[in-house]
């Protein structure tokens, strides 16, 4: 187990991610836990320093979510972002305000103590006469605000650390406890100096930068022998990134135990099951069993529109063959999948499980009754951070940097029904996506990129002919991590070969659009 971790107690910031993420990458070990977490919780996971995240509540909300008191009695630095550190003031005596002006964006941090938090920060400000004052006053730095109320007295033991035109106290500390408080946002890039800020805060946790991809090797091999001990483990190849990295992690650990298994469900790109299958059996020599039961899922898929109803069929099926194919094999008792850090703080949130956009179909939910018990090597990992730990792995990049693909496949980028005529379509119609993509030397700029058959016919002409064809969508986005995204600006000449190339080599095709939407309000899926 990872001995020096940070605890991020989550009041609901959009950012509150952000703030474990950059704790992780000054390469210390962090999770995010509810505010209203048990306190017999927080006890048992000893963080060595505590991060109150900001939120979107005001103090004076009569819901204000609050904090157990004996955080502040634990006898770890605390440090609170924005909400976090105003419902730190509140709590220990001070004074919270209203802002006179709500403060958003860009602003100017002067600071006026950098013992600690501030140490190395701050550019000088003003000259006096002619020469550089190097009094602590005389620096600045540029910060990231977004709150609506504001300190107006630190509570007693704070002292001010900084200021800003509209915050008397933009952080502040109280050595003797180990408080911190920042009224701005450190952890998004806004803030020039906010990693370094954090990492400071790291510093005063006493927490030395010893979590690398290499410890988390060593650690969860040893965690997953300690678990599985003699049993068989089998593991659920999809093609993504996450599930062939579990695969090679768990062959690292109980190669011998383990078997891999890769459902063919007839929804999959061109190449896709021969690409992984030569990755894993030649780069690493592991024995995968391939299935093909494209037809079973093809037929199950008949006649079927509505998205939804595709995904749960999809996921059902899948689970179907699974349930066959451990069966065949004698003492299985584990299933690796490649559940990520996401997925389990989404369950976990204080504001509960965010609405149900998509049912994302998750292997392991659904096999509850099957009493294979879960191995979720990778359940404290962001997708970032799975890309690294592969590069670790000595896998190759071409897997590592692989767009996502969801689970249900080309089923649901296939607007209306799914036939197999439909999935070849759309199959030649995204390889020529991809190839262009990668041709212009984009494709690990772009999160993903792929292509939409739609259902409606459109009128062109070729030849002397008139046609009546499908249309093709074609999206790109940029995204940091699947959550919110934006449409790519790829250049046109890109833009036209793709389009030149589907009409001209996909039969069944004569109309390419290009999709401009943002997540929100659109989602990356079509469906
Ligand atoms: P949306 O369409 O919700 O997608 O904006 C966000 C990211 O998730 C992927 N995605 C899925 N991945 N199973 C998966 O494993 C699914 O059912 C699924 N649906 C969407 C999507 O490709 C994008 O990267």
């Amino acid at each position: 187990m990872h001995k020096e971790k940070i605890l991020v107690l989550d009041f609901g910031s959009q950012y509150t991610q952000l703030i474990a993420r950059r704790v992780r990458e000054n390469k210390v070990y962090s999770e995010i836990m509810p505010f209203n977490v048990s306190f017999a919780g927080i006890r048992k996971f000893a963080p060595k320093g505590i991060i109150l995240s900001g939120g979107p509540s005001s103090i004076y909300d009569r819901k204000a979510p609050m904090p157990d008191m004996r955080v502040f009695e634990l006898g770890v630095p605390v440090l609170g972002i924005c909400y976090g550190m105003q419902i730190m003031a509140y709590c220990l005596g001070g004074k919270v305000d209203r802002a006179l002006k709500r403060e958003y964006g860009r602003a100017e941090l002067l600071i006026d103590d950098t013992l600690d938090l501030f140490k190395g920060i701050g550019k000088k400000r003003r000259k006096y006469g002619s020469s550089l004052v190097s009094r602590p006053s005389s620096l600045s730095t540029v910060v990231w605000m977004s709150h609506g109320d504001r300190i107006e007295n630190s509570p007693p033991g704070f002292e001010r650390l900084a200021h800003t035109g509209n915050s008397p106290v933009a952080a502040m500390a109280d050595r003797k406890r180990n408080f911190f408080a920042l009224q701005f946002h450190p952890e998004v890039v806004h803030t020039e100096k906010g990693e370094k800020i954090l990492k400071n805060f790291l510093s005063i946790c006493k927490c030395k930068p010893r979590w690398t991809m290499k410890s988390f090797i060593e650690t969860s091999t040893s965690e997953i022998r300690e678990t599985v001990k003699e049993s068989g483990v089998v593991c659920a190849i999809s093609g993504g990134v996450d599930s062939a990295v579990v695969a090679v992690l768990m062959n690292m650990a109980v190669g011998k135990q383990l078997t891999c298994i890769f459902v063919d469900n007839g929804v999959l790109r061109t190449g896709e099951a021969m690409k992984v299958e030569q990755t894993l059996k030649r780069h690493f020599h592991m024995d995968i069993k391939c299935i093909d039961a494209s037809k079973r899922f093809l037929k199950k898929l008949e006649g079927i529109i509505d998205p939804e109803a595709k995904r749960k069929i999809i996921g059902n099926e899948f689970i179907r063959i699974f349930e066959e194919e451990a069966k065949k094999l004698k003492g299985v008792k584990f299933l690796a999948q490649g559940t990520l850090y996401p997925d389990v703080i989404e369950s976990v949130s204080f504001k509960g499980p965010s609405a149900v956009i998509k049912s994302h179909h998750n292997v392991g939910g659904l096999l509850a009754d099957m009493k294979l018990k879960l191995v979720e090597p990778l359940r404290e990992l962001f997708k970032d951070e799975v890309r690294v730990l592969g590069r670790e792995l000595d896998m190759p990049e071409e897997i590592i940097n692989r767009h996502p693909f969801p689970g249900p496949g080309l089923a649901i980028r296939i607007i209306g029904e799914v036939t197999e005529q439909r999935c070849d379509i759309l199959r030649k119609a995204d390889a020529i996506v991809i190839e262009e993509i990668k041709r212009s030397g984009l494709y690990n700029e772009i999160w993903q990129a792929f292509a939409v058959l739609l259902p409606i016919k459109t009128v062109g002409v070729m030849g002397d002919e008139r046609t009546y064809e499908n249309v093709v969508a074609v999206r790109a986005v940029k995204s940091l991590d699947g959550m919110t995204a934006d449409w790519a600006r790829l250049p046109y000449e890109i833009l036209e070969t793709v389009s030149n190339r589907i009409i001209n080599e996909v039969r069944g095709v004569n109309r390419v659009v290009f999709d401009i939407s943002s997540k929100p309000p659109g989602t990356i899926e079509w469906e």
